[in-house]
């Protein structure tokens, strides 16, 4: 049986340019998705997967995300007196057993140079890694991550989420091939970085969620700059593949990237539309702006 996993790695110091201006001095892992910053749903998701340990990967000037995590007595005081209880949980959403620490990228070279950071605190564990700009919505009672843990529990292998994508979007991601071993489980033989159309390896994209081994360590300070001339981490994982010890588990659950402006605004209104006390306005805002929209989409 493998051991527990306990512990997360959040990269959470790219510069976001495909948000810029915004995120210019705001990082855009604290973008809201209706009230909550991006990375608070990111971390409720380790913690729902039974993480205890996190680590995030920040840059200079993305002390705001930290800050975002550390107590505020007065404001906590404030809300405690007024009795707004379910606001002081929205600002306290761990208890004492979640163990929040940082370390600081100082060269922007990629998600693989972000992970690599994580080598002193990751020992020689089996770790998550949790993109800090992306929410993976599950639709079962499962948290994303919990299912990468569990086909872990399976496999024992290291395992990347991957869900089913239209063939001419799969260019945007990372893609996998595979062979199904278990329910929702594929041993991965291919793995190939925003393929070109003649490059596409299978129908699923990597989404933003990863078991890793420690050895991927190892592999990441082998492995060259590639694609914009950063370290891919999907360069180190593949070499995975030879040895039959890369597992996919497709996941139950929806990704949003609020690092796009497509991703950042649909992922708003889809949040917006189930919450009961904001549903009927929006609804209502989207018809006026849209007869189109709402005669098509808005019930
Ligand atoms: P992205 O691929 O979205 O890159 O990173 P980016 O630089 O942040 O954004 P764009 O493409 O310029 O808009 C995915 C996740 O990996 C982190 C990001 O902060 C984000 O959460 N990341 C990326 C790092 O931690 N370090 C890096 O060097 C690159």
């Amino acid at each position: 049986m493998p051991r527990r996993i306990t512990k997360a790695v959040i990269p959470a110091a790219g510069f976001g340019t495909r948000m810029l201006p915004f995120t210019k001095a705001v990082p855009k892992e604290l973008i809201p998705l209706v009230d909550k910053p991006v990375i608070q749903y990111v971390l409720e998701e380790a913690v729902d997967s039974g993480i205890t340990d996190i680590l995030l990967i920040l840059s200079e000037g993305k002390e705001a995300v930290l800050n975002h995590f550390r107590p505020h007595p007065a404001l906590e005081a404030r809300l405690k007196e007024s009795g707004k209880i379910e606001l002081l949980k929205s600002i306290t959403p761990f208890s004492s057993d979640v163990k929040i620490s940082c370390v600081w990228q100082e060269e922007l070279d990629g998600l693989g140079g972000a992970v690599k950071l994580a080598e002193e605190f990751v020992k020689d564990d089996f770790f998550a890694v949790l993109l800090g700009d992306t929410v993976l919505d599950s639709t079962c009672d499962i948290p994303v991550t919990r299912q990468l843990i569990e086909a872990h529990e399976l496999t024992g292998n290291s395992v990347v989420a991957v869900e089913k994508m239209a063939v001419e979007l799969l260019g945007s991601y990372g893609c996998i091939g595979g062979i199904p071993v278990a329910e929702s489980v594929l041993l991965v033989n291919a793995m190939v970085e925003k393929p070109l159309p003649h490059e596409v390896p299978g129908e699923f994209a990597v989404a933003s969620r990863y078991l890793l081994s420690p050895e991927i360590f190892a592999l990441l300070k082998s492995t060259p700059r590639g694609k914009a001339n950063e370290i891919q981490l999907t360069d180190a994982i593949k070499q995975l593949i030879p040895s039959n010890r890369l597992n996919a588990r497709i996941i139950s659950g929806h990704r949003h990237d609020l690092g796009s402006k497509a991703g950042f605004l649909a992922a708003n209104i889809a949040f917006a539309l189930r919450d009961p006390k904001l549903a009927g306005a929006i609804n209502q805002k989207l018809a006026a702006l849209s007869p189109e929209i709402a005669a098509k989409f808005v019930k």
